[in-house]
């Protein structure tokens, strides 16, 4: 991976798609001097999702793409993002799978978060077959992107243990806790 570090930050956009939790986590670790990424631009398939409300409030850049012609809205970000000269993306909850043709333009300078221990749970509604499956142990992942869906080389994996009374929505915020301790501790790693 071409060397990112310096001694400015690194512009990052975050590409979200819900509730954003995880944007308005990363966005405000980026405010710290032990941030190696400050985040430029957020990006989304939809206007309703709820995070870009994070986007205004701290006053970052923010587009939504149409991702109905995924071609044009990936032609599209990629010309944002060059413009706005972003070197680094984190998906946080964004709900489309993005081509290899676009990956490979920015091998290795894409991570996401997933609500699984990784290679386990691949996909959607984790939590739900986790518990369905009667595992005692869940957590989150946070890894490479790369052209197979959850599936990009595991930078950072945090473990939750599930009690009995746990039911999916009540380990979603379990988990959702630690992802917003694990995707910080996950960029420092990589720029260290
Ligand atoms: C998180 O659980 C993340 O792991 C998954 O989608 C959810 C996004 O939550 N990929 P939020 O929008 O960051 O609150």
């Amino acid at each position: 991976m071409e060397k990112l570090t310096g001694l400015k930050k690194i512009k990052t956009a975050v590409f979200i798609s819900g509730t954003g939790s995880n944007l308005k986590n990363i966005i405000k670790f980026s405010k710290l001097k032990k941030s190696p990424v400050s985040i430029d631009l957020v990006v989304s398939n939809t206007n309703l999702a709820k995070g870009l409300k994070y986007a205004d409030q701290f006053k970052i850049k923010k587009k939504v793409f149409n991702f109905k012609n995924c071609k044009k809205a990936e032609k599209d970000t990629y010309i944002l993002l060059k413009k706005q000269k972003i070197k680094f993306i984190c998906l946080a909850g964004f709900m489309k799978i993005l081509s290899k043709e676009f990956i490979r333009k920015f091998d290795g300078k894409i991570i996401n978060i997933h609500p699984s221990l990784l290679p386990k749970y691949k996909g959607l509604k984790t939590h739900n077959r986790v518990i369905k499956n009667k595992d005692r142990l869940t957590g989150c992942t946070v890894h490479y992107v790369n052209a197979k869906l959850d599936s990009g080389k595991i930078i950072l994996q945090k473990k939750i243990k599930i009690s009995s009374r746990d039911n999916p929505t009540s380990l979603a915020k379990k988990v959702l806790k630690e992802e917003h301790k694990l995707y910080p501790a996950a960029i420092i790693k990589i720029f260290n």
